[in-house]
């Protein structure tokens, strides 16, 4: 299978010598995400990610006019069946077959298709009765793929690491109780069989922000140069803390019977930007995760990870863009490599070729450390008066007397005007809502500030951090 997917062309674009088992370049790829409204069109993205020097694209559909402009271009590609389709393929052999014939056939051979995920994060959060349709309906679609004589595509699923009960220390790793039986060991048992990869989504981002005190952040952005952590099950020792968190994952593996399947990670980043809530997103940090990642995944030969030493990790960046239109959290809207307008957040090389000393230099980091102070939430967009308008409506449907200050004769009544009782009402459902789990977000009209829109009488409810 190892030469199935190497294609002749790059045989000759490819400067290190690549030994004849290693069926891909350890040469990132990156996500390219498009749930924005200011984005590039393809044709363009598609030579800014050329620009980039990755490797792969992945997309999180089957975008014809996508995969029409990655015709002829030397880049591998991923696309995935969505989540909503996977019940109904899963029963239906002829859904199947229709979706290969419509989404990879008109496009094959001449874009690189060469994976096919199906389904992006299915056990973190679509519907539990989803779940026992994933494998059937990944077995339909290789099927369909074998009957219209398609054999270079590797199929699978992403998974997101809540997919572990355990993680810590890696070896003692197990995956979630509830899934293990119905999806998990069915699907290594597929990817084991079809020589597929795990495909999963690291982000040490995540595990660090969630602990800043207990987690070292160099260690979390490949930067420690004496911060180790030991395995006390294996003895093997860490340098950072993305071997821990693929190691855990192959534990896991190792644990339900599948020691041999190989890992791919089809998504990693760090976020360039946040809320003023959210710890450590920011260029500075971004840069360095992202160019160490592609450091270490580039040296020859492969330095894997300590449980896998020598095996190359075939890699997705997230993402090509920041998407102003990722609901969540603000470093939602900020993993990208790119600004929506195809400048650069920062320097960076996915070839690893270009020294870096020649990057420009990175502004420092000014949020490394937990935000202490209020912090309020106010109208960021004002250019829709209808969607504000029914945001200020459902903020004041919710809580308890949230917009009580905003009617008339109160102290917060004047100015009478939209944009003030928004960012009133946003502020006051913020302060009620944050500790269980309610976001200053409001479709993209609200942000979060540090200084005090309060005025005259009028106290604005806060946030105390
Ligand atoms: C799945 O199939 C059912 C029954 O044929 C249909 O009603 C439903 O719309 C389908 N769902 C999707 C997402 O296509
Ligand atoms: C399977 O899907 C095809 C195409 O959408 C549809 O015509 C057919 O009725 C479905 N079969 C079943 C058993 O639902
Ligand atoms: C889905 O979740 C519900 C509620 O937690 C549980 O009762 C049910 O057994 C779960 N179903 C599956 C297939 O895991
Ligand atoms: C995984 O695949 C290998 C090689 O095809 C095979 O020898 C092994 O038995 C498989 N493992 C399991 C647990 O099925
Ligand atoms: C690691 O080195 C840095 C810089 O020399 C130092 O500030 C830090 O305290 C050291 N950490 C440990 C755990 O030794
Ligand atoms: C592109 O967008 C970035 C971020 O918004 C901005 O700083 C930069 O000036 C823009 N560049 C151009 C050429 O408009
Ligand atoms: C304003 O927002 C609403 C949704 O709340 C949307 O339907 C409408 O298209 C938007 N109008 C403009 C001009 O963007
Ligand atoms: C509203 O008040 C009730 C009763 O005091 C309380 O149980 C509830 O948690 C409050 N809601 C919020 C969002 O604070």
């Amino acid at each position: 299978m190892a030469m199935l997917l190497l294609i002749p062309l790059l045989m000759f674009s490819i400067s290190y010598s690549i030994s004849p088992s290693e069926a891909f370049s350890s040469q990132p790829g990156i996500c390219y995400g498009q749930l924005g409204d200011n984005l590039p069109p393809p044709k363009e993205s598609i030579q800014l990610i050329k620009s980039l020097k990755a490797k792969r694209v992945k997309i999180y559909d089957a975008n014809p006019e996508i995969l029409h402009a990655l015709q002829n271009t030397n880049l591998q590609v991923s696309i995935m069946v969505p989540n909503e389709i996977i019940s109904n393929i899963s029963s239906n052999q002829t859904l199947a077959d229709h979706w290969v014939l419509t989404n990879v056939v008109p496009f094959y051979p001449q874009t690189l298709i060469r994976y096919l995920l199906v389904g992006n994060e299915i056990t973190s959060s679509t519907p539990n009765t989803t779940w026992p349709h994933l494998v059937p309906a990944i077995r339909r679609i290789k099927h369909s793929l074998k009957t219209f004589r398609i054999r270079k595509l590797k199929v699978g699923t992403s998974s997101a690491m809540d997919i572990l009960e355990t993680s810590s220390p890696p070896s003692n790793a197990a995956f979630r109780k509830d899934i293990t039986e119905p999806v998990i060991k069915p699907l290594l048992r597929f990817l084991n069989r079809t020589k597929s990869f795990f495909f999963l989504d690291v982000y040490p981002f995540f595990a660090w922000s969630s602990d800043p005190t207990n987690i070292n952040l160099d260690y979390a952005l490949f930067e420690s140069m004496n911060v180790t952590v030991t395995d006390p099950g294996s003895g093997l020792v860490y340098t950072n803390l993305f071997d821990q968190m693929v190691d855990a994952v192959y534990f896991a593996m190792k644990r339900v019977g599948f020691p041999d399947v190989r890992i791919f990670i089809a998504e990693t980043g760090w976020p360039n930007g946040g809320d003023i809530d959210q710890i450590g997103a920011n260029t500075y940090n971004a840069a360095t995760y992202n160019r160490n990642f592609v450091k270490k995944v580039m040296r020859k030969p492969d330095v894997g990870t300590p449980a896998r030493p020598g095996s190359a990790l075939p890699s997705f960046f997230f993402a090509l863009f920041n998407e102003n239109l990722k609901p969540g959290p603000g470093t939602e809207r900020h993993f990208g490599l790119l600004n929506p307008n195809g400048s650069r957040v920062y320097d960076i090389d996915l070839s690893g070729r270009t020294p870096e000393s020649e990057f420009r230099p990175l502004a420092p980091p000014e949020n490394n450390v937990p935000f202490k102070g209020r912090i309020w939430c106010v109208v960021a967009r004002r250019d829709n008066e209808t969607a504000l308008a029914a945001a200020l409506s459902y903020a004041c449907s919710q809580g308890n007397r949230t917009c009580d200050s905003i009617r008339p004769g109160n102290a917060c009544f004047k100015p009478n005007s939209l944009f003030w009782h928004a960012s009133y009402a946003f502020s006051s459902y913020w302060a009620q809502f944050k500790k269980i789990g309610g976001t200053c977000y409001f479709n993209g009209l609200a942000t979060q500030t540090a200084k005090d829109p309060s005025f005259g009488s009028c106290k604005f409810p806060s946030v105390t951090l």
